[in-house]
């Protein structure tokens, strides 16, 4: 709490209070943060993951020719952990972060953890790191879950040993607009992905292919980019980090995957949410001029939730939503989902695992 007054919280055990790391936690942002324990967990090419085992987190030994470094064959996954009022731990869909990896891993030639392993994995993993999730309310512990070909290579082939590890940080909001529109621009020029290619699946590359556009947007007052595709140039395809939706009267509509865009978890659950809202949902090629003509546009994303866009320019045009604040619909959604997420509202989907 950044005062040297330690907190304390209900634990899921009754009657046992857990002390809270001491950190300011009013004013967490998307930074990371050291904490206490790592997971990991090795094989080699052509087997399978079998024990793996906490350990203190630190600094991992790499040698200089492993396939990650050299060749980029790496993978990650972003999920998080809640801690509820009555001092349970939830986690939001961590299945579903499990199977994106193993898909992912299938495009980069990589073994990949069962969905039982990774599930074990991550919930061992938040508990012995228990103290830095974050009070109810006051934000999330981000689950970073990695896949790295970490054994030499020179030539180019798969690696032949893989590493899977996960480390946690406590986590606020993503943008530091916090929950205030965020600002984009269309990038024109540089693309994030295209057909064929790696745009669909979480390999760390895909993120490193946005810095640039990312720098130069930031640098000129913007949130961050939104890229559209590499043959056409006029359909949406994501933003650097997050998925996009537009609003038209009751209509919410969001890029098709095809292969180029990220299927994110919350983007699938947002559907699902409006959609049991009454919201008729399209998933489809959105043009970048009905972007312009929305009612709202909003991001989905594990580490953005749903973010609200006040403006979006394009070839030197902003367009501007709403008046002051958050569109009726991104709230709507937003809270829908965050009060799931929390475990405030019955879990009807079965989406939250304890
Ligand atoms: C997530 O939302 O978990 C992501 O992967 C975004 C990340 C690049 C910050």
């Amino acid at each position: 709490n950044g005062n040297g007054n330690a907190l304390r919280v209900a634990s899921p055990s009754s009657n046992v209070t857990t002390e809270l790391a001491d950190i300011d936690w009013d004013n967490l942002g998307f930074g990371f943060m050291s904490t206490d324990y790592m997971y990991i967990m090795k094989c080699s090419q052509g087997e399978n993951f079998s024990k793996g085992e906490l350990q203190r987190f630190g600094n991992i030994e790499l040698s200089p020719s492993a396939g990650i470094l050299n060749y980029g064959q790496g993978l990650f996954e972003g999920l998080k952990a809640y801690r509820k009022h009555d001092g349970n731990i939830l986690l939001f869909r961590p299945e579903e972060n499990a199977l994106r990896l193993r898909m992912g891993a299938e495009r980069m030639c990589m073994p990949s953890p069962t969905v039982e392993q990774f599930l074990e994995a991550v919930k061992v993993t938040v508990v012995a790191n228990e103290r830095w999730i974050p009070p109810p309310g006051k934000g999330s512990l981000y689950i970073r879950p990695l896949l790295m070909g970490s054994g030499a290579v020179l030539g180019v082939a798969p690696a032949p040993e893989y590493t899977f590890l996960i480390y946690v940080s406590p986590v606020g909001n993503y943008f530091k607009e916090g929950l205030a529109p965020i600002n984009l621009i269309v990038e024109t020029e540089m693309h994030r992905a295209t057909r064929g290619g790696t745009g669909g699946v979480k390999t760390i590359g895909n993120y490193a292919a946005v810095l640039k556009a990312q720098s130069a947007a930031k640098a000129k007052g913007y949130s961050d980019v939104l890229y559209l595709d590499s043959v056409h140039k006029r359909y949406l395809e994501e933003v650097s980090s997050c998925n996009v939706f537009l609003v038209k009267g009751n209509v919410i509509s969001t890029p098709a995957i095809k292969g180029t865009i990220l299927p994110g978890i919350t983007r699938k659950s947002i559907i699902d949410v409006a959609l049991s809202q009454g919201f008729q949902v399209e998933e489809r090629s959105v043009t970048v001029d009905e972007l312009l003509d929305a009612d709202e546009v909003f991001c989905t994303g594990t580490a953005v939730v749903v973010s609200p866009v006040g403006s979006i320019t394009f070839l030197g045009k902003r367009v501007t939503y709403g008046i002051d604040g958050i569109g009726r619909v991104s709230q709507q959604l937003y809270s829908a989902l965050t009060s799931l997420q929390m475990g405030l509202t019955e879990d009807k989907m079965d989406w939250i695992v304890e």
